[in-house]
């Protein structure tokens, strides 16, 4: 690496903004192929229920039907699932939701499948639904799967709680709610399959883990998957939201697609994305804190219940990062964290960016602030006597051993909001004042990457042409992210060129060996560390092919300027194509591979303890609101975020990611949620979901604090995640700040603020 970095840490404009800005970008819905047929779905009618007969003898009479699949048309396994294959793209003996499918037509015109659709008459016989999670454990329940509706019971067991209470001054109880969110991405699911002549499935789809939607094409469709390409091609968001709800779409379209021989195409409409696609899960828990009278904890005991829904997806690793991350991130001597994800009849819930965190940092962000308020202690103050420090030992036992940051990250973010000055006057400046002001912090650790519930590994190609372009190759993708960007610095950087010359080609499954998820924000720390592998592998082989021609052994070169230089005399280089062309003619191989593998981590799920993570990353949010009383109106009217990510490789991507992430937080703790009535989703469009806007959060101040971790490129982290978890809580306690009100149910919504409760339940 050169002293001086070049491109990283600058913030060149991204290199797909081009494309997404003059509206060229081509989207899944854009996609046009010959003799493409257009499919839609049939949906269950029922939450739960088992199927007795489906007749699409109409249907399929009607003129201009290609082909009607249902269950049994599927030629390989009924179910896939990223850990428990109970999802089945199209109902077989049972449907658990209202969402899931039955059958799906693929036609001349999507007004005809449509019709068709309609023509299709499905016997049931109902069977009693589950729909709240806290009874979907009782013995009477019905079993929505065979196993029963337990998805999974994950837990941390660390001292002994019962001792740490008993030696408490004051012991407190609390229960916190969170609710379904969507992730109201901008361009709802889309696909197209075509089996080509040579038998090979190609699906073109808004993909976020590609590599997880081959698994699930290949395990339903019974194809290989040498066989099976899945391309992602722009995506308008994911979010998370973007993975089993593309496999079930791709199987749909891809079944079709064998069944007929030709393309098949099927997007879902706003309200099929709605019905269908799974969302945050909603939360219940329940907190029991015990501490000394000073503010220091010594105990807490934490049970949650989490609402999958019909099919477990992502809940298993949803809920275990839940569990590493319930108590916050403080010293706390005893702990006991249990969390069960259950089956109900609901729409499904899975990933979301945050992953588990955004429900445990709220509850305990907010627990922070109810005992700060018992000990009639500062906020800030209660934190920084607790927080974990270099070297401590988390909740779940892991020693910190690099640079843990809280302390940095809550000066960062308190000092510039005045948040003394404000705690102290708001109160009495209130008084009177049916429009009251308030100002509120939340805090988190966050575990870099997939953890130690997963493999976690990943590879890159780097390619120089003849022409002296270069392409970079992982099984990672764009999603608005700016992951195109950073890997292209990376790769400019060690390379020492023009980061014009470089593309970046990875949404395509047949280009490179999997790589795992584009998930859990570990694109930056994973990735980029095999890109930079890969390029300094091949900056390595041109300094080899101009060593005669400068005299110089590779040891003294450096490439700098798009040119192979010497270190200790700059003037006597070989400019980079002249360098590729030597490379080539002596027949030397311009393409690298680099494969990248976590450092190693555990985690011992009987004891509930290991080290989960090989890193953290740490950040806080001060939130200023104002609370109209009257009308329970809340305002943000300024959000100071502040971010360690190790370091930034872009900055005004991570700025981005900074205020994308705390816009989303609000939507979570002051606007979103999905209703739900009986399984029936009563927010059937955006229309009455609302998202927040840029109008709706007055100012975002961001801080970016770099502590270059030893394991990550340049020392970079992650930031995607970690920026989504703490605004909802941080408003939370402002809003408690303004008016003395605690409200423990996400949303704060009006009803909540005004009445104390919500008007709809
Ligand atoms: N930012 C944009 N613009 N679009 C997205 O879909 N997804 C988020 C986050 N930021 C997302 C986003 C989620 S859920 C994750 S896990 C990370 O980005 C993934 O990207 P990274 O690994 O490059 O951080
Ligand atoms: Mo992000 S929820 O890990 O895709």
């Amino acid at each position: 690496m050169s002293e001086v970095l070049k491109i990283v840490g600058k913030s060149p404009p991204r290199v797909d903004a081009g494309e997404k800005v003059t509206g060229e970008a081509l989207f899944s819905a854009d996609i046009l192929r010959p003799g493409m047929l257009h499919a839609r779905v049939k949906r269950s009618e029922f939450p739960h229920a088992r199927i007795l007969n489906i007749d699409t003898a109409s249907a399929r009479r009607l003129k201009g039907v290609a082909a009607i699949a249902t269950a049994e048309d599927i030629p390989g396994e009924p179910a896939f699932g990223g850990v428990i294959h109970d999802n089945q793209p199209l109902a077989g003996d049972r449907v658990r939701y209202l969402g899931d499918a039955v059958a799906v037509v693929a036609a001349e015109s999507e007004k005809i499948a449509e019709k068709a659709v309609r023509l299709i008459k499905v016997e049931y016989e109902e069977l009693p639904p589950v729909f709240d999670p806290r009874r979907s454990l009782d013995p009477a329940a019905e079993k929505i799967h065979p196993g029963g509706n337990l998805i999974c019971h994950h837990k941390t067991r660390k001292g002994d709680v019962e001792k740490g209470f008993s030696e408490s001054d004051i012991v407190l109880e609390r229960q916190y709610s969170t609710q379904r969110v969507e992730h109201a991405y901008i361009e709802p699911e889309a696909v197209v399959a075509e089996i080509g002549p040579d038998g090979v499935l190609t699906v073109w789809g808004s993909h976020q883990s590609i590599y997880n939607i081959r698994a699930a094409v290949c395990r339903v469709l019974g194809l290989p998957m040498s066989r099976v390409r899945i391309v992602q091609t722009a995506v308008g968001g994911s979010f998370g939201g973007k993975d089993d709800c593309m496999s079930v779409l791709s199987v749909r379209a891809g079944i079709l697609s064998m069944m007929t021989g030709r393309p098949v195409r099927l997007v879902n409409r706003r309200e099929d994305s709605l019905r269908e696609t799974y969302k945050r899960h909603p939360y219940y828990l329940s907190y029991k804190v015990g501490l000394k009278r000073d503010g220091t904890l010594l105990a807490m005991e934490i049970d949650i219940i989490a609402d999958g829904g019909a099919y477990a997806s992502m809940s298993p690793f949803v809920t275990w990062r839940s569990v590493v991350h319930a108590t916050g991130p403080y010293r706390v001597p005893h702990v006991k964290t249990d969390v069960r994800a259950v089956y109900t009849n609901n729409v499904y819930t899975g990933a979301f960016r945050g992953f588990g965190s955004p429900q445990v940092c709220f509850a305990s962000e907010s627990l922070m602030d109810e005992i700060a308020r018992e000990l009639s202690m500062d906020p800030l103050q209660l934190r920084r006597k607790n927080m974990l420090r270099d070297g401590d030992i988390t909740a779940t036992g892991q020693r910190l051993n690099h640079r843990v940051s809280l302390n940095e990250v809550l000066t960062a973010a308190a000092g510039p909001a005045a948040w003394e000055k404000k705690r102290k006057n708001y109160p009495g400046e209130n008084t009177g004042k049916a429009v009251k002001k308030g100002i509120g912090l939340a805090c988190s650790y966050r575990g870099v990457a997939l953890g130690a519930e997963g493999v976690d590994a990943t590879g890159a190609i780097v390619r120089i042409h003849a022409d002296g372009s270069v392409d970079v190759c992982t099984g990672l993708v764009e999603m608005g992210q700016g992951l195109k960007t950073i890997f292209c610095q990376i790769a400019a950087e060690e390379l020492g060129i023009d980061l014009g010359r470089i593309a970046y080609r990875g949404n395509d499954t047949s280009l490179i060996v999997d790589g795992g998820p584009t998930v859990a924000s570990r694109s930056t720390v994973m990735g980029g560390s095999a890109v930079r592998a890969a390029a300094i592998e091949l900056r390595g082989r041109l300094f080899q092919a101009v060593s005669t021609e400068l005299g110089a052994e590779p040891s003294e070169m450096e490439s700098r300027d798009e040119k192979i230089r010497l270190r200790k005399n700059p003037e006597k280089f070989v400019p980079f194509l002249r360098a590729v062309t030597l490379a080539l003619d002596r027949g030397m191989d311009l393409h690298s591979f680099s494969w990248h593998e976590a450092p190693p981590i555990w985690w011992d799920e009987e004891k509930g303890e290991g080290d989960p993570y090989f890193t953290y990353v740490y950040g806080c949010d001060v939130a200023e609101v104002e609370v109209d009383t009257e009308t329970g109106r809340v305002n943000v009217l300024k959000v100071w975020a502040a971010h360690d990510v190790g370091k930034a490789i872009n900055p005004a991507a991570v700025r981005g990611q900074i205020c994308g992430g705390a816009v989303m937080g609000v939507g979570m703790g002051l606007l979103e949620e999905v209703e739900t009535k009986e399984g029936s989703l009563r927010t059937v469009n955006l229309d009455n979901y609302l998202i927040p806007t840029a109008l709706d959060v007055g100012g975002i101040e961001s801080f970016i604090v770099e502590n270059p971790d030893k394991f990550g490129p340049y020392g970079g982290k992650s930031v995607g995640e970690p920026t989504c978890e703490v605004a909802a809580p941080a408003v939370a306690n402002a809003v408690a700040h303004a008016t003395g009100k605690r409200i423990r149910d996400l949303p704060i919504n009006l009803e909540r603020v005004v009445l104390g409760r919500k008007l709809s339940k």
